[in-house]
């Protein structure tokens, strides 16, 4: 298959986990004879130091023109302690969300085996957790209109929501979980919020299409509590903007580290692929980054165009990986840890020769845990 894949690598740690990312799609297309072609384009703070927008045209033609697009992370902690900054490097993402329209964000939360003790909350808890969060990516507050006072003592964001926005990601919510479990739950702030209320009689209009799946809801607050009590009550959570915001990075604690968790952004013509945590910039160029997230987006990003095989061997990559302990320092306590780009070389050398890279790794990963 030949793809065109623009990458936008962003901010802090966001190059070095894409170039990781890079380098187990570059291997899977070796293995598999596929074509994958790489454009970079800037986007965000780094954006803004070399043009001063967040979203150069040049970007948004790039992306337009790719296949996908492999988006890296933005943010910088000097536009975040400076309120009053016009221009931003989360512009850049939301307006691209925007112009492409990537209106599903799609969150898998997967407690793995071998990480079940690096989770803070209690084992028996996790165990066996797999969420899929259809978070809605192109709407509610994030877009709703903003205001501020001439006098700067008051400030406004309008969570709006219409009946064609709830269906499209709906339908897509429900569809994921009839090849699961065939339950959704619908997460919202029904008991206060207008367009919450919007949600639930959209989404309850739709079920009938789908009798297979059992609807549930839950109010986000409650949502939030339930997700670490018992996350294994879930199969596929429906939820707007920004509720999925907060409720997949909170669900990165049941994974045991934010660097762990990927996701896909889709509309019906584009689709994009990205790590959830951000730029974390102090950790930049230090080579303590963890690409896994990246890395798992790459597996998404087969998995979109149908490369199943393909996608399975990165997640066999990465299982293997935790399995050996190759992995940073935010998961690696116990064994001592090796850098962003080792934890990449060897999911590449899986993908090359998955039989021998794990004798290689096994020694040399025992070497390290006698020196420390
Ligand atoms: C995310 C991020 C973004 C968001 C930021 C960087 C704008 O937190 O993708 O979860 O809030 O959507
Ligand atoms: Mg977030």
């Amino acid at each position: 298959m030949k793809l065109n894949i623009a990458v936008l690598p962003g901010d802090g740690i966001g190059p070095e986990v894409t170039a990781q990312a890079v380098k187990v799609l570059k291997a899977i297309a070796m293995e598999f004879n596929h074509l994958f072609t790489f454009e970079t384009a800037l986007v965000g703070g780094s954006a803004i130091d070399k043009t001063g927008n967040p979203l150069p045209d040049e970007t948004i033609s790039i992306c337009k023109k790719a296949d996908a697009i492999l988006f890296g992370a933005i943010g910088d902690t000097k536009y975040d302690i400076d309120p009053t900054a016009k221009i931003r490097p989360e512009q850049g993402l939301l307006k691209l969300r925007k112009t492409l329209d990537l209106y599903a964000n799609i969150r898998p939360v997967i407690a793995y085996e071998d990480l079940l003790n690096k989770s803070s909350l209690k084992i028996k808890q996790i165990k066996g957790t797999d969420i899929l969060i259809y978070r809605e990516l192109t709407g509610g507050i994030y877009f709703g209109n903003k205001t501020l006072s001439d006098d700067g003592n008051y400030a406004s964001d309008i969570c709006a929501y219409s009946r064609d926005e709830i269906e499209r990601i709906a339908h897509l919510a429900f569809k994921a979980a009839q090849s699961r479990k065939r339950k959704l739950t619908l997460v919202d702030k029904a008991n206060v919020l207008e367009s919450s209320r919007l949600w639930r009689k959209v989404v309850q209009e739709l079920a009938p299409q789908y009798p297979n799946v059992a609807l549930h809801y839950m109010f986000i607050d409650n949502a939030a509590m339930e997700l670490i009590i018992n996350p294994r009550q879930f199969d596929v959570i429906l939820t707007e903007n920004m509720f999925g915001d907060i409720l997949s990075q909170e669900a990165s604690v049941i994974v045991g580290s934010i660097g762990l968790l990927a996701s896909a952004s889709l509309s019906d013509k584009h689709a994009m692929f990205e790590p959830i945590h951000g730029a974390y910039t102090k950790a930049a160029y230090k080579g303590i980054a963890n690409p896994i997230a990246s890395i798992l987006s790459v597996a998404m990003l087969l998995d979109h165009f149908g490369l199943e095989d393909e996608a399975a061997l990165v997640r066999q990559g990465v299982d293997k990986s935790l399995k050996l302990h190759i992995t940073t320092p935010d998961l690696n306590v116990k064994y001592g840890h090796v850098t962003t780009s080792k934890v990449g070389d060897f999911i590449e050398d899986f993908i090359n020769n998955p039989e021998e890279t794990n004798l290689n790794f096994t020694n040399i990963h025992l070497g390290q845990s006698t020196i420390i």
